[in-house]
């Protein structure tokens, strides 16, 4: 079965000019602006927004038949045979600040272009960190009937809405063809050695504040035991089933986080459900 289900004019914008045409940069960075993503060794890939306003946001698509709630919590979702991949990038608000604690959910095609719809293969959810970075190891995804090669995630600033949208690959002969595809969600994408680092920076619909005071939380949380109970809390760790209450309501959480404040489970719909 195809995900498309709809087709849709590639969005040209600023940014996917800028990326279309991007090569490694040799103008400076701005001051208060997020670094570069850059590789292990420190070489810069990609430009990060150099504005983030409402021209230059993320654009959603798509999310296709094979989302699957409850995924993992890692950021190395490599469940089989191929291409090694590495994705780093950042989350930014629209005025390019950082946004910790932002939830990445990752899902894609394994090297067969097949979906895991009953396990949890190449499926992974993680939080950007204190900088907004984030980082998922995987591999290359194999192209299936229909469409280009593509890898799907959800986006979710704490307290704002989900972005749904998925990322591409530059170079794919199935980019021209596939009605889905748009140049604004190509990745920055390098061959090293035998595995490819790509780049990708996400620019949410968020007013631009000063960075508040990020709490060290999201790193690592070490989930309570499921059934929980009690009144939701910030700054708690939260295992999947676990049954919290909120503003008199009852809900059940969905992916294991710690929660922060802004996560209240009206707010996130990804991490709780109403029961
Ligand atoms: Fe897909």
């Amino acid at each position: 079965m195809s995900d498309r289900e709809e087709d849709r004019t590639p969005r040209i914008t600023r940014k996917s000019l800028l990326r279309a045409a991007l090569v490694v940069p040799a103008v400076p960075l701005l001051a208060g602006v997020p670094a570069l993503a850059s590789t292990p060794s420190g070489q810069p890939l990609a430009v990060t927004p150099e504005s983030c306003d409402d021209d230059d946001l993320t654009p959603p698509q798509m999310e296709g038949p094979y989302f699957k709630p409850g995924s993992p919590l890692r950021t190395a979702m490599v469940d089989g045979a191929g291409t090694r991949l590495t994705v780093t990038g950042y989350v930014v608000g629209l005025a390019c600040q950082p946004i910790a604690g932002a939830l990445l959910d990752f899902w894609q095609a394994d090297n067969a272009g097949a979906y895991d719809n009953v396990g949890n293969r190449f499926r992974g959810h993680q939080f950007s960190d204190a900088q907004g970075r984030f980082t998922l190891s995987t591999i290359v995804p194999g192209l299936y009937p229909g469409r280009t090669r593509h890898i799907h995630v959800k986006v979710q600033a704490p307290g704002r809405p989900i972005l749904t949208t998925q990322l591409y690959f530059p170079n794919e002969p199935r980019n021209s063809t596939d009605s889905l595809f748009d140049p604004a969600l190509l990745m920055n994408v390098q061959q090293v050695g035998s595995a490819r680092q790509a780049t990708f920076d996400f620019v949410l619909n968020v007013p631009g504040t000063p960075p508040s005071p990020s709490p060290t939380a999201t790193a690592s949380p070490s989930p309570t035991p499921p059934g929980g109970g009690g009144t939701w809390q910030p700054y708690q760790p939260y295992a999947v089933g676990a049954q919290v209450t909120y503003s008199g309501l009852a809900y059940t959480c969905q992916i294991a986080h710690t929660s922060l404040p802004g996560w209240e489970p009206p707010n996130t719909p990804a991490l709780w459900r109403r029961r």
